[in-house]
């Protein structure tokens, strides 16, 4: 079985997408985090998940030490907002993925997070948002991307509203980047996906009818 760590800061909707799709391709064994107060932790609880609350993120090598008898095979980082220290993403050797939501490299990188990418999608005019799945590296939002998932941004989105909807096909790219990443092994790039533009029936994306 393909064992999978997950690493969350907030309410942990990406990780509950994750639990909800494990079963026969993968488990997710622990859940992680910096924030004691993260609603992910809730969610691990109630599905007997184990949890670790870190003493201090910044600590490489007890985060090495304190995921080690998880023996994980992929390290989920699902709204996780600390920098992951250099010994980590080095422990797991490519084998730990970060969920973005914006179409990376373009509204990345530091103290791009939350509501503050949407923002930023919006008033850069772009037609175009949706979800980027990428390897870790030493940088926030660097590294091989894997999988992304167009979502148009519609002339009358709020912030909030885009949001919404980027968040919607977070919960579909995520649990299909990790099945892909179980069946191979490792994590591997997926096909585009381009469904958001045709699927007008996907009742998670909204088109705009013209
Ligand atoms: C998601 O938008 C994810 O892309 C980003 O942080 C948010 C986390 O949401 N990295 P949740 O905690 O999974 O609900």
């Amino acid at each position: 079985m393909y064992r999978v760590g997950v690493f969350a800061s907030g309410s942990g909707t990406n990780l509950q997408s994750l639990i909800d799709a494990a079963g026969r391709e993968f488990t997710v064994c622990v859940v992680a985090t910096d924030n004691p107060a993260a609603g992910a932790l809730q969610r691990a609880a109630a599905h007997n998940i184990p949890t670790i609350s870190f003493a201090d993120p910044r600590d490489g090598p007890d985060i090495v030490r304190s995921l080690a008898k998880f023996e994980l095979d992929l390290v989920v980082l699902a709204g996780y907002l600390k920098l992951v220290p250099a010994d980590v993403v080095a422990a797991f050797n490519r084998g730990m993925i970060n969920i973005h939501p914006a179409l990376l490299p373009a509204f990345g990188g530091k103290g791009m997070y939350g509501i503050k990418v949407h923002e930023a999608v919006l008033a850069s005019g772009c037609a175009v948002s949706g979800p980027t799945v990428h390897v870790v590296g030493e940088e926030y939002d660097r590294g091989r991307i894997l999988a992304q998932w167009p979502v148009p941004v519609l002339p009358a989105d709020s912030a909030a509203e885009l949001q919404r909807r980027v968040l919607a096909v977070e919960h579909q790219l995520l649990p299909a980047v990790v099945k892909a990443a179980a069946a191979a092994g490792t994590p591997v790039p997926l096909e585009p996906r381009t469904e958001a533009f045709a699927a007008a029936d996907d009742p998670s994306i909204e088109l705009r009818k013209e």
